[in-house]
């Protein structure tokens, strides 16, 4: 594979399913990409969430969906070097969290031409919306079918990962 990073949110804590974990689900999917591919990674990364119980933050992330808020993230990234842009997150309400949409306004620009790869974990709704926001927030980039997984599931999972990480080699 080309120079590839693996940009993704992840939130450790509380929550459904799983209950206080220590580790996000989708940062355990995240470092198997890494392991697996020896994609760098770019961890979008906001304290607004910290300690949170699970039903407090899900009323706070509907009503920032409802206003298409946009949290800032810690630090960034020069994607100018990467040709391929693993794309993860958990499914916060039909798509990625608020956040991620905060990195994807700031890097509209930045992956013109280049091939993205959507993933999410989740707990039912799969894909939901997010291979079409992708799409919507890169124009210009080759943004491959999308790859979701149960949250609940990815810590017994490394194999499916694998599998499906066969596809791009
Ligand atoms: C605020 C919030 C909203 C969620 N909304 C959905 C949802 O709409 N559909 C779904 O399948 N799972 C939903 N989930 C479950 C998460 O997508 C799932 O647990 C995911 O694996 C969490 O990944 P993380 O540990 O990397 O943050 C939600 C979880 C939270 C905390």
């Amino acid at each position: 594979m080309d120079k590839s990073i693996v940009v993704f949110f992840s939130h450790a804590g509380d929550n459904y399913a799983v209950g206080n974990i220590e580790v996000g689900n989708t940062k355990i999917v995240a470092d198997y990409i890494s392991e697996l591919t020896g994609a760098e990674q770019f961890e979008i990364v906001t304290h607004k969430y910290d300690g949170m119980a699970y039903t407090p933050l899900i009323n706070l992330a509907k009503e920032e969906a409802k206003n298409g808020e946009l949290p800032e993230y810690e630090g960034d990234v020069d994607l100018s070097q990467y040709d391929t842009v693993f794309i993860g997150g958990p499914i916060w309400w039909g798509s990625y969290p608020q956040v991620m949409f905060s990195f994807f306004k700031k890097h509209a620009n930045d992956l013109k031409g280049k091939t993205l790869i959507p993933f999410t974990t989740h707990e039912g709704s799969g894909l939901a919306n997010c291979v079409e926001d992708v799409k919507d927030a890169f124009p210009g980039a080759n943004v491959t079918e999308g790859f979701s997984i149960y949250g609940h599931e990815v810590r017994s999972s490394k194999a499916k990962v694998e599998k499906w990480l066969k596809n791009f080699e």
